[in-house]
């Protein structure tokens, strides 16, 4: 259930906000009392998010960005500054699914695509949003991996290594900026109910398959990942900075 007034007097950004996992982060937060820059590439999508957050009662504001372009997410911070004063929470989820191919046969352009989305992309909005928490004197992200991160799966390359990849840049991060009062987490969830755009449809028999593998045998809600999103960002967590904190139903147990 979100905490009341968690959040008040906060403002947040959340990237990949117009759908799945970035959607349910960004209903949480303004729930628990943060206003919010809801910011997609699909600026249909992030309205409609802010519509929803808007309609329950919440701030927010809606900014297309495209994260594997560093002058998009520097200029979507700046509505976060115009809008709301300022940054002082991050969840950096957009993501983009990869063709699935071995090693031997994945396309240059699928490869370059999935790293710049997944991973630069996640560099670059850090880039843009630390200094502006640290104009506020601290703040907190949380950077949305996958159990990709820890593990891989045969023709998920491109994907496994740019999860991975949000793992080390989280770490270098936390330690760079602990002292000066921003925690940085990366986040690892497990396979939600429905998959992440770019990626082939599931049929029946993978998707029980899937749920096979997670000790909980089901597919993630999205909003199970929200309430993590939210505890890691919240005073809750406040000495928890550089992990990987895996929300993968067991997932990554075996
Ligand atoms: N769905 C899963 O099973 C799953 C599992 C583990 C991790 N994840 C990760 O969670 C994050 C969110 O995934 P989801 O399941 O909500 O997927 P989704 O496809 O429902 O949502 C992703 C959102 O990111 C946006 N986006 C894509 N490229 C973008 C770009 N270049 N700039 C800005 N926005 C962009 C899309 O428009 C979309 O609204 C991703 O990083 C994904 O890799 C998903």
């Amino acid at each position: 259930m979100p905490v009341e007034d968690r959040f008040a007097g906060k403002v947040a950004l959340v990237t990949g906000a117009g759908s799945g996992i970035g959607r349910a982060s960004a209903t949480r937060l303004a729930a628990e009392g943060a206003a919010v820059v809801a910011a997609d590439i699909d600026e249909a999508s992030a309205g409609e998010t802010v519509e929803q957050l808007r309609a329950a009662g919440g701030r927010a504001a809606a900014v297309a960005v495209d994260v594997s372009d560093p002058a998009s997410v520097e200029a979507a911070v700046a509505v976060a500054v115009r809008e709301f004063g300022g940054l002082d929470l991050a969840v950096n989820n957009a993501g983009v699914g990869a063709e699935p191919e071995p090693v031997g046969r994945l396309s240059v352009a699928g490869w370059d695509r999935v790293i710049a989305v997944n991973l630069s992309g996640v560099f670059y909005c850090m880039r843009a949003e630390i200094p502006r928490m640290l104009e506020r004197g601290g703040g907190a992200i949380v950077n949305i991996s996958s159990v990709m991160g820890v593990v891989a799966t045969p023709t998920a390359s491109a994907y496994a290594a740019s999860k991975h990849g949000v793992v080390g840049l989280t770490k270098a991060a936390a330690l760079e900026y602990g002292g000066q009062g921003i925690r940085v987490n990366a986040l690892g969830p497990g396979f939600m109910v429905t998959p992440v755009k770019g990626q082939r449809a599931r049929s029946e028999d993978v998707v029980g398959g899937l749920r096979a593998q997670h000790a909980l045998g089901r597919l993630g809600q999205h909003t199970e990942i929200a309430a993590a999103v939210s505890f890691l960002l919240s005073d809750e967590a406040s000495f928890i900075t550089g992990s990987m904190q895996l929300v993968d139903g067991g997932f990554t147990a075996r």
